[in-house]
């Protein structure tokens, strides 16, 4: 009996209509238009304005358009992963209120935190649940209300993120799917990259507020610095850990941070500019949700058979990448 394989099967996303344009950001902060662009490659980003909804309306609706893409019904998923650092509260976990709502009555659910990476980290938990045979179908979300965290009064950061969900199927196959994934960690003791309050060393009070603690805080030149290396250095590992040259990759699906990052990656590896998804210009940084939207937005250029490194960096700090041979 061979082992069973992990493959997507189907993929959704969605975008709040909301544009958030570098425009309208010039009216918020001292910023402007070329500034953003030719630092970070963002035009603009997707905002979920409703305040009633949060990350959970996001990862449902990319997971009921990625079930109707594989043509399976939600009664049918064993597991929902929801990879965010935004969710809609600590507890309950925005599976379990996903999983009520789509009606997945046998699925059990969880979150993971591990901010950009956590797409990358999810699908892997989610593929090695189905090659164990203890699953045979698991929904793997990537979901992020980021607007809900940014503080739009700082310009070193409310320019990078934006709001949105991304989903996969993932079931059993035969061959190809998830081959070899390689991630890691490395604690953020000096906190480059953080939300300091809301958890259980600073919860909320009048000073966190005051103090504009609940907002994302970033050292964005060391982050820049370390995610360049990483994405690079982790992308280049998976390659060479199962013997892949440039030509030998279809695609990289790298997650969106920063163009420059992205740049750097391809470089490193050695891969031309066509073979690399790119979507940054319009969703900018939507953490756990940058490489599902990729998949998404080039499905239908993908063939059997291709080779696809995904790549991602993010807090934590977590990297990590993905080598899958597309199945659909
Ligand atoms: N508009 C205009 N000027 C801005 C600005 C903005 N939105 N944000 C910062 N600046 C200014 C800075 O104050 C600085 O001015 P100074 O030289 O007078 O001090 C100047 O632009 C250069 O700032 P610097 O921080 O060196 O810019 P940068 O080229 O490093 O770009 C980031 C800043 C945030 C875009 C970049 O560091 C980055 O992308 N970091 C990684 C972020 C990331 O990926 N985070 C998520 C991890 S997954």
């Amino acid at each position: 009996m061979t082992a069973k394989r992990a493959i997507i099967t189907g993929v959704g996303r969605c975008l709040p209509d909301y544009i958030l344009t570098n425009k309208e950001l010039e009216n918020y902060v001292e910023t402007d238009d070329e500034w953003i662009r030719t630092r970070t490659g963002i035009s603009e980003r997707r905002i979920l304005k409703d305040p009633k909804k949060g990350t959970s309306y996001l990862g449902e609706k990319a997971a009921l358009e990625a079930l109707e893409d594989a043509d399976v019904q939600a009664s049918e998923i064993d597991a929902i992963i929801v990879a965010t650092v935004t969710p809609d509260y600590l507890f309950p976990a925005t599976a379990a209120l996903i999983q009520k709502r789509i009606g997945a009555k046998k699925a059990f659910g969880f979150d993971l935190s591990a901010a950009c990476s956590g797409f990358l980290y999810a699908l892997s938990t989610g593929g090695n649940m189905i090659e164990s045979g203890r699953a045979n179908k698991v929904l793997v979300i990537g979901a992020d209300k980021m607007s809900s965290i940014v503080d739009f009064t700082d310009r070193t950061t409310c320019i990078l993120f934006g709001d949105a969900g991304g989903a996969v199927v993932l079931e059993a196959g035969d061959e190809g799917g998830i081959i070899d994934y390689v991630h890691h960690t490395e604690g953020d003791e000096d906190c480059m990259l953080y939300q300091p309050a809301g958890g259980s060393l600073n919860p909320a009070s009048e000073e966190t507020v005051k103090n504009k603690m609940h907002f994302i805080r970033q050292d964005g030149k060391s982050v820049f610095k370390k995610a360049t290396e990483g994405m690079a250095d982790v992308s280049l590992e998976i390659m060479e850990r199962n013997n892949l040259s440039a030509d030998d990759v279809a695609w990289l699906v790298p997650h969106q941070a920063n163009l420059r990052i992205i740049d750097a990656t391809a470089r490193r590896m050695g891969l031309d500019k066509e073979k690399v998804m790119i979507n940054i210009s319009h969703y900018g940084n939507t953490t756990a949700a940058t490489i599902p939207l990729c998949l998404y937005d080039w499905k239908d250029k993908l063939n059997k058979g291709d080779n696809l490194v995904l790549s991602a960096f993010g807090g934590g700090l977590t990297w990590g990448a993905i080598y899958l041979k597309w199945t659909k």
